[in-house]
C-alpha cells in the first residue's frame, strides 16, 4: 500500500537557500528531487502545496553587504529575484517562494519566541563572548574564525563546517580570530538568551521513532537526542527579527529561517483563499527537503521549537547526501562548483537532462558526483539511446506507416507490465529513492524496446499489416505510458512528448492511472526528435571552464594563505621598525655561498649587512648606491659572517632593491 493519497493535507518544503550567493548544482541536490516529489504525489491525487523561500537574515549576509557597501536588504533581493528565476528555469514550481524578513514572518517569529518565553522554555545567562577590540563589536557566527573544541579542525563560529560536522555554541570556538581584521578576539561577558532545549529530550525520543523520511537523518538526530545542550537564540546584529524587549539583540537566523516555513504558508494561503492552520495547527503532513548538512536543526532544534510554541510537527525528514564536483568534495572557494545559470543553462543546456542525472545517478542519501563526462553519458546512453529512441521510432514508424496511432487493442501483458512497474515506482518514490523509481522507468522503455526490436514490425508492415499495427499499438501504450511516468523527472520535454502523441488534457495534471487508459486510434504529426547525443566537444569545453576555475581559485588561494599570515597591525606596531636611508660603501661576495653579498653600509652609522641579492646584482654596482635598510633587525649569522640589518627590496621579477628618489642623508627615518 502506497503512503498517498491521505486524508490529511501534505505541505513540502525545502530548505531555504541564503539569499547570499548564486544557485549551484549543489542547491539542486535538494529542490529537483523534491519538485520531483511533489510532482509524483499529484500523479497519484495527492493535493501538496510546495513552498520554499529565500533565508534572508545571518550574519553571512551582514558581512557581504559589508564588503559590498550595500545594505543587507539589497542584497538580499539581488540574490531573492536569482533563485526565484533558476528555479523556473529549471522547473521547480512551488506554490510560494518567500522571504525571511517578510513581515509576515518577523510576526510569526516574535508570536513564537514570545510563546516560548511565556511558557517558560527561555532563560538569560551571562557568557563570555568573542569580542574584536579593534573593530570594537561582538562577533556572532561566522565573524569569528578559530579552532573547533571536539575535532581540532580549523571551524567558524557557529559550526564545524570542515571537520566534524557539529554546530558550535557562542563562545565554544578555540583561539577564535575576528573574520574581518584577523586578530585575535578578547572574551567580554553578555546577556544573552537560551532555549531550554535538554527539557526536550524525552519528547525529542519519543518523536524521533516516530519521524519518517531518510534514515541518513533520523539515524543521527537519534544519536543527538542523547546529549542535548540548551540553545543560544540571541545574536548582537542589528539586521534580523528583533528580540522582544531587547534593542541590541536579534534572534539567531536558525529561529526565523525555519518558521518562514509556517510564514510563507500563511503567505500562500492568504493570497490563495487557503488556511494555513490545517498545515501548522492541525493533522497534516508536513515533509521537509534538505541537505543532509541541516539535520541537526530540522530534526532536533525546530520539533522542539515546534512543540514548545504549540505547532504541528514535521511528518517527515527527507535529507540529500552532499555533492562532489569531478570527485572532489564541492567548494566555491578551490573552485570546484558548477554554477547553473553560468555553467548550465547558459550553454543551452536542457534542464531536464540535469534533473535527470540528479534524480537518477545516485541515491537520493548518498553523495552525488556530478562529472560532465557522465553527464554526456547518461544523457546519450540512457535518454537518447535508451528512451529517446524508443519514443521516436514507434512515433516516426506510426506516422508514416499509419498516419497515426493504428485501431485494435493492447495487449493484456502490456498493460500488466505497464502496471507492475507503476506500482514499483510509486513505492520507489514512498522510500524518496528516485534513482530506483528513474531506473525502474528507464527498464519499461528497454523492455519496449526490446517488444519492438523482437516484433520486426518493419518485416511485419510487408507481410501483414493489422499485425503489425498491433504492435505499434502495443509500443505506443507503451510509450504513453513512458511519457507520464516520466513527467515529474522530465517536466518541459514530457510536455513535448504528450502534445506528439495528441493525446488530450494537461500532462502535469494527469494521473499516473491513465498510463492504463488504452491510447486512442487517431491521426499523429511528424514526429520530432526529444533528445539529441552530447557532443564531445561540448563536454571539453565544460571541462576546461571547471578547470579554469580550480586553477584561479588555487592561485587565489594561495595569495590568501600569505596574507593571511599577516593579521593588521596599528601605527604603533608599524612604528617599531627603523627604516633608514643607507649608502653602500663596500661590497662584496661571502665565498662559499653563491647568494649572500656581505655589504657595508653608511646608515649614519656604519653598519655590516648581509644581504642575499648575489643573483641579481654584482658587488661592484652596489658601492656607492643609496638603500632602504631595516635597521633594528635582531643580528644574525649567515654563512659565518655577522648581519646588523637587512636591505629592503620587492621580490617580484627577480630581486628589485628599493632605492630613495633621490639622494639624501644617511641615517634619514623611513615612515
Ligand atoms: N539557509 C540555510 C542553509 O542554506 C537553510 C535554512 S532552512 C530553514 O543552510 F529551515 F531554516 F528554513
Ligand atoms: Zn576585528
Amino acid at each position: 500500500m502506497s503512503n498517498f493519497p491521505s486524508k490529511e493535507p501534505v505541505l513540502v518544503t525545502c530548505g531555504l537557500p541564503y539569499a547570499n550567493g548564486r544557485c549551484h548544482i549543489g542547491h539542486l541536490r535538494t529542490y529537483i528531487p523534491a519538485d520531483i516529489f511533489v510532482r509524483a504525489l499529484r500523479k497519484q491525487c495527492q493535493e501538496a502545496v510546495f513552498i520554499c523561500g529565500s533565508d534572508a537574515h545571518g550574519t553571512p549576509i551582514v558581512v557581504n553587504a559589508e564588503e559590498l557597501g550595500i545594505t543587507p536588504g539589497e542584497l538580499i533581493s539581488t540574490y531573492h529575484k536569482h533563485f526565484d528565476n533558476i528555479f523556473k528555469m529549471m522547473e521547480v514550481e512551488f506554490n510560494f517562494f518567500g522571504n525571511t524578513d517578510s513581515p509576515t514572518n518577523h510576526a510569526r517569529t516574535t508570536s513564537i519566541v514570545e510563546s516560548l518565553i511565556d511558557a517558560g522554555y527561555v532563560y538569560p545567562q551571562v557568557i563570555k563572548l568573542a569580542y574584536c577590540p579593534y573593530d570594537k563589536r561582538f562577533l556572532p557566527d561566522r565573524y569569528v574564525e578559530g579552532i573547533c573544541p571536539y575535532c581540532g579542525a580549523l571551524a567558524r563560529g557557529d559550526e564545524c563546517d570542515l571537520g566534524c560536522g557539529r554546530h558550535l555554541e557562542p563562545g565554544e570556538i578555540r583561539n577564535a580570530r575576528c573574520k574581518i581584521c584577523g586578530n585575535p578576539a578578547e572574551y567580554r561577558e553578555q546577556e544573552h538568551f537560551f532555549f531550554r532545549l535538554s527539557a526536550f529530550s524525552g519528547f525529542l525520543s519519543k518523536y524521533l521513532e516516530t519521524l519518517r523520511g531518510t534514515p541518513n537523518a533520523i539515524n543521527y538526530a537519534k544519536e543527538w537526542v542523547r546529549e542535548l545542550k540548551d540553545w543560544c537564540i540571541t545574536r548582537n546584529l542589528e539586521w534580523g527579527v528583533r528580540f522582544p524587549d531587547h534593542e541590541d539583540l536579534v534572534v539567531y537566523v536558525w529561529v526565523d529561517a525555519p518558521i518562514g516555513y509556517i510564514s510563507f504558508t500563511e503567505e500562500w494561503a492568504n493570497t490563495t483563499g487557503n488556511d494555513w492552520e490545517r498545515y501548522w495547527k492541525g493533522d497534516s503532513r508536513i515533509i521537509h527537503f534538505i541537505g543532509e548538512d541541516i539535520t541537526y536543526h530540522h530534526c532536533i532544534f525546530w520539533p522542539a521549537m515546534l512543540k514548545g510554541a504549540g505547532y504541528t510537527l514535521p511528518w517527515a525528514v527527507v535529507a540529500s547526501g552532499m555533492l562532489k564536483i569531478e570527485d572532489k568534495k564541492f567548494s566555491k572557494s578551490r573552485g570546484y562548483v558548477v554554477w547553473v545559470d553560468e555553467d548550465y543553462l547558459n550553454h543551452g543546456f536542457h534542464p531536464d537532462l540535469l534533473r535527470y542525472y540528479i534524480a537518477s545517478y545516485t541515491s537520493h542519501t548518498k553523495e552525488l558526483n556530478f562529472s560532465w563526462k557522465i553527464f554526456q553519458d547518461k544523457v546519450n546512453n540512457e535518454l537518447v539511446a535508451a528512451f529517446g529512441n524508443f519514443l521516436h521510432r514507434t512515433l516516426h514508424f506510426a506516422y508514416k506507416n499509419f498516419g497515426g496511432i493504428p485501431e485494435g487493442e493492447v495487449d493484456k501483458e502490456i498493460f500488466d507490465k505497464i502496471r507492475s512497474t507503476t506500482d514499483s515506482v510509486v513505492s520507489a518514490l514512498d522510500e524518496y529513492e528516485f534513482k530506483k523509481a528513474a531506473d525502474d522507468i528507464m527498464e519499461l522503455a528497454q523492455y519496449g524496446n526490446a517488444y519492438f526490436q523482437s516484433h520486426e514490425p518493419w518485416q511485419l508492415i510487408k507481410k501483414d499489416k493489422e499485425a503489425c499495427g498491433h504492435v505499434l499499438k502495443n509500443s505506443l501504450q507503451i510509450a504513453k505510458a513512458l511519457v507520464l511516468l516520466f513527467e515529474p523527472v522530465l517536466p518541459g520535454k514530457m510536455e513535448k512528448a504528450w502534445k506528439q502523441l495528441s493525446l488530450p488534457g494537461d500532462i502535469h495534471a494527469l494521473r499516473f492511472d491513465e498510463a492504463l487508459v488504452e491510447i486512442p486510434s487517431q491521426k499523429l504529426e511528424a514526429p520530432e526528435i526529444l533528445f539529441s547525443k552530447i557532443e564531445d566537444k561540448k563536454i571539453k569545453e565544460m571541462e576546461s571552464i571547471l578547470d579554469r576555475r580550480i586553477k584561479v581559485a588555487i592561485s587565489k588561494e594561495k595569495k590568501q594563505e600569505i596574507e593571511a599570515e599577516k593579521p593588521a597591525i596599528t601605527f604603533e606596531e608599524f612604528q617599531k621598525l627603523d627604516i633608514r636611508i643607507g649608502t653602500v660603501l663596500a661590497a662584496e661576495n661571502i665565498p662559499g655561498s653563491d647568494k649572500l653579498l656581505k655589504l657595508e653600509v653608511d646608515i649614519g652609522e656604519k653598519r655590516q649587512v648581509v644581504a642575499g641579492i648575489a643573483k641579481s646584482h654584482k658587488p661592484d654596482q652596489l658601492v656607492g648606491c643609496q638603500v632602504v635598510v631595516l635597521a633594528n633587525m635582531k643580528p644574525a649569522r649567515l654563512f659565518g659572517v655577522e648581519s646588523r640589518g637587512m636591505i629592503l627590496a620587492a621580490d617580484g621579477d627577480g630581486t628589485v632593491l628599493l632605492l630613495p628618489e633621490k639622494k639624501i642623508k644617511e641615517g634619514t627615518k623611513v615612515r
